[in-house]
């Protein structure tokens, strides 16, 4: 379905997300028929471009982004026609009024500040200054969204004195992507999984997401950051949620995201026993982490896993295990649901029997898979043994679903549709922060050093003890 028409200024528009993520992405919603005829996209940046410079570069970016069967020359120059340039200046005066000029009344107008923090303060500031913070329109924010609790209250207040909440959008592209949205369908479009999700039945939860790659090329940003912010604080903060939280009364905005609030408010402080925090070695033909953050020297973490405890009604005594790193054995992120056995086995003790567990499988093949216990076939007796009964959403859903959309282009639609469901809201983001900040602090305090992981291994052994002391085990990391 098309959406309204639009102008979309993407401040950063030569910078990296805008060139692999935000252009590509809305060419494939271009190629998809999503945009009307209507829609323009303005790129701001400082680089001295012109319109067709411009284009160039982002005919390039496609090329670069997009596989080649998905490049139409005809949609493509349909596309890039959309595209104009201004070349502007974030925090002095130049650009600003060439901008607002070129911003049309009557239809949807969204900015994208595709920048770092530094100048949200500033961009917000000019878009008021030159009339352009009009009722309606959207301001969309990328990660970091903060550091800590203070900086991300401060950047709060700041978008604040511009602009209303329901007109800012902050992006966890986790949120944009399929299966973390399909979490929810499954959970709150079936009855058979909703009645067991709690901690009379549930025994514990995992939440992996492994990477292969290491920190090479954003040492500087990653090493004031680590995995704990990085990563925990919002991505995996997120899958938390939609695992743990009541179901909403309806699939709107803040219905949903009062309910993820809830659960980041029943989030209790993690101990120090419960955190295992790693770095990876050289090996494998890959330099340390040490080399890629171009240190000699830091206690940031690249790996960490951790147990935590949603203290609530449903939840007291299920624990939730999450683990991230880079450098890992293979890239994969899932969340995995283990059920407690059957009170009684009427078949004895057996091997064969095993937990039911619940795989939801983010990237790569996303799918949805339930273990479940079965009898052998053949004539041998009672014998039991394991069996997935698997859901690949590429065999189930056919050849579409090889083509399922980023989670960028799927959010930025919802911006223009004003759908704020997949973004969150400040307080979100702020309760975050204040369960993540103490977790941070006290490693500092302690100078706690990382332990050393080898590339391609699952992390560091403590990380394998965190629950083998509980008598589980992780999930193994494949890809
Ligand atoms: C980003 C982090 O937000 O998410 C990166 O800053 C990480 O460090 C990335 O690699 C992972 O995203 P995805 O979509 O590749 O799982």
């Amino acid at each position: 379905i098309p959406v309204d028409p639009f102008d979309l200024v993407i401040f950063g528009a030569t910078g990296d997300l805008s060139t692999r993520k935000i252009l590509p992405g809305l060419y494939r919603r271009d190629l998809a028929g999503q945009l009307p005829e209507a829609a323009r996209i303005v790129g701001a940046a400082r680089s001295a471009f012109d319109d067709e410079a411009w284009r160039a570069e982002v005919a390039q970016a496609i090329a670069d982004h997009v596989p080649a069967e998905r490049i139409e020359p005809e949609a493509r120059d349909r596309f890039l026609a959309r595209l104009s340039y201004v070349r502007l200046d974030a925090t002095g005066a130049d650009g600003w009024d060439i901008l607002a000029a070129r911003m049309r009344p009557d239809v949807v107008q969204a900015y994208y500040f595709s920048v770092g923090p530094g100048l949200f303060g500033a961009l917000a500031e000019r878009l008021h200054r030159h009339g352009m913070n009009r009722e309606g329109c959207r301001i969309v924010v990328e990660k970091p969204f903060g550091h800590d609790l203070a900086s991300a209250r401060a950047l709060n207040a700041t978008l604040a004195a511009h602009f209303d909440e329901h007109q800012i959008y902050r992006i966890d592209h986790y949120l944009g992507k399929e299966t973390v949205q399909n979490l929810m369908a499954v959970r709150f479009g079936n009855m058979l999984f909703e009645p067991l999700w709690n901690a009379q039945y549930v025994d514990h939860i995992q939440i992996t997401v492994a990477e292969t790659v290491g920190v090479a090329g954003r040492g500087g940003y990653y090493d004031k950051s680590g995995a704990m912010r990085d990563m925990v604080q919002n991505h995996m903060m997120q899958l938390l949620c939609l695992i743990a939280m009541e179901p909403p009364y309806a699939f709107e905005p803040d219905a949903v995201r009062d309910e993820k609030v809830k659960v980041i408010r029943a989030l209790d402080p993690v101990e120090p026993a419960d955190i295992v925090r790693g770095q990876y070695s050289a090996g494998n033909g890959h330099v340390s982490y040490l080399d890629d953050a171009e240190k000699s020297e830091s206690l940031t973490e690249s790996f960490i896993a951790l147990k935590a405890h949603v203290s609530n009604w449903r939840w007291k005594g299920t624990p939730f295990y999450l683990r991230t790193g880079k450098r890992l054995r293979a890239r994969t992120s899932e969340i995995a649901i283990t059920f407690k056995d059957p009170p009684h086995s009427i078949f004895g003790e057996q091997e064969g029997q095993k937990s039911n567990v619940l795989v939801i499988r983010l990237q790569p093949n996303e799918g949805i898979k339930l273990k479940v216990t079965i009898k052998e076939p053949g004539p041998g007796g009672m014998r039991l043994i394991e069996v997935p009964l698997d859901m690949s959403f590429a065999e189930a859903l056919g050849p579409g679903a090889a083509d399922i959309a980023d989670a960028y282009e799927r959010l930025i639609m919802d911006v223009i549709r004003g759908n704020q469901t997949l973004f969150m809201r400040g307080d979100e983001v702020e309760a975050a922060w204040a369960w993540t900040d103490p977790i941070v602090a006290a490693a500092e305090a302690r100078g706690d050093r990382p332990r050393r992981y080898d590339p391609g291994s699952s992390g560091p052994e403590d990380a394998l003890m965190l629950m083998h002391r509980d008598g589980r085990r992780w999930r193994e990391i494949r890809a």
